[in-house]
């Protein structure tokens, strides 16, 4: 491994998979054990894992444990098991494209009549991997270079090693600017309601040696204000074919204060969180999670008896918002319905379009 990325969250096993519990970080280091695919789907929906990389990856698996178990119990029709699994994998989570995109990647490969349908599974799930840490190394060198002037930077949510087979990708950008000399301060917004910024951030960035300065969220637009920031850094669960961005719940507000103290807004996100299929952010389906996310802390009730809550746990941020995205295979400056079409339009890699 090279500097300040020791981490990964994902483990197969042979006979399991293991994903590093993210609900007990940083108190705890516990591995959970899955034997089954809705073991899985459980642990992805609890978010035991989380973050759409590594979302996508642990359903990969989960396939995997999925076609086992359809060829014990039917050995001569399988399929119809395994579709069935594969759909609740896939229903685990709603709004992170990796999760459906790694699983279609999946049922490509039973196409024909593989007579080890596991086998092929288990390949292509350790490719998706592989694939995703190697993106987020070319990530991070094409994002860093994008950090022309040494200064501080602010992320929000998890993107690192946790929330990806590992590196990270808009922490990947920070690793890298922070190995280059380019990133002389990170700020990470502590992430409500469910703190990945403060529990997973700030503990994976300490492990790695980097140091970290933690804020409320709402104390963001201030930060700016003092020109302490240069660059905002996020991740993304979806970008549609106009450029919107579906992340984090308080993304949105970011982008619009970073537009209104210039700073640059960069999203970085592997090909594999690109969804042309899907026209704009108003066509995603946002999940809504408990109200007890909200109105609890550490399962602690902290919000007065009676109150109700909302909690989508996503937003979109318009694509006219963002500054850069960057994805393995190249920067998309400003983007809009033409430079995605130009950059991601068909399958194979393209040229990146100019930038405006
Ligand atoms: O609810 P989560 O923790 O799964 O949300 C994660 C995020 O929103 C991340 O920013 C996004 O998945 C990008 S992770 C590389």
């Amino acid at each position: 491994m090279t500097d300040f990325d020791t981490i990964r969250p994902v483990h197969w096993a042979d006979d399991h998979l293991a994903l590093l519990d993210q609900r007990l970080l940083p108190g705890e280091t516990r591995w959970l054990r899955c034997d089954s695919a809705d073991a899985v789907a459980d642990a992805i929906r609890a978010m035991v894992v989380r973050g759409a990389p590594a979302i996508g990856i642990a359903a990969a698996f989960g396939a995997v444990l999925a076609a086992r178990e359809a060829v014990a119990a039917a050995p001569t029709d399988w399929r119809g098991h395994l579709r069935v699994a594969l759909e609740r994998l896939e229903g685990a989570r709603p709004t992170a494209v990796n999760l459906r995109w790694a699983l279609q990647r999946q049922s490509a490969r039973l196409e024909g009549d593989p007579p080890d349908p596991a086998s092929v599974l288990l390949a292509e799930a350790e490719a998706i991997a592989t694939e995703d840490l190697a993106a987020n190394r070319r990530m991070g060198e094409l994002g860093a270079a994008l950090i022309t002037k040494p200064g501080g930077v602010l992320t929000h949510c998890n993107t690192g090693s946790l929330a990806t087979a590992g590196y990270g990708t808009a922490l990947g950008v920070i690793r890298s600017g922070w190995a280059a000399g380019c990133i002389t301060r990170v700020f990470a917004d502590e992430t409500r309601p469910w703190l990945q910024g403060a529990r997973l951030t700030a503990w994976e960035l300490l492990q790695d040696g980097i140091p970290v300065e933690l804020l409320a969220d709402g104390a963001a637009p201030a930060l700016l204000r003092t020109g302490a920031v240069s660059w905002v850094i996020v991740g993304a669960d979806r970008v549609t074919a106009n450029g919107d961005v579906a992340n984090k719940i308080g993304t949105y507000a970011l982008a619009i204060a970073a537009r209104h103290h210039d700073v640059g807004f960069m999203v970085v996100a592997p090909r594999s969180t690109v969804d042309m299929a899907t026209p704009d952010g108003d066509a995603i389906t946002i999940e809504t999670r408990d109200a007890d996310e909200l109105l609890s802390l550490g399962g602690q009730r902290v919000a007065a008896p009676g109150a109700g809550a909302w909690n989508p746990v996503f937003d979109v941020t318009p694509a006219a918002l963002v500054d850069a995205l960057v994805t393995e295979q190249g920067v998309v400056h400003s983007p809009d319905a033409g430079r995605m079409a130009t950059a991601f339009g068909g399958d194979a890699p393209r040229a990146m379009p100019d930038a405006p």
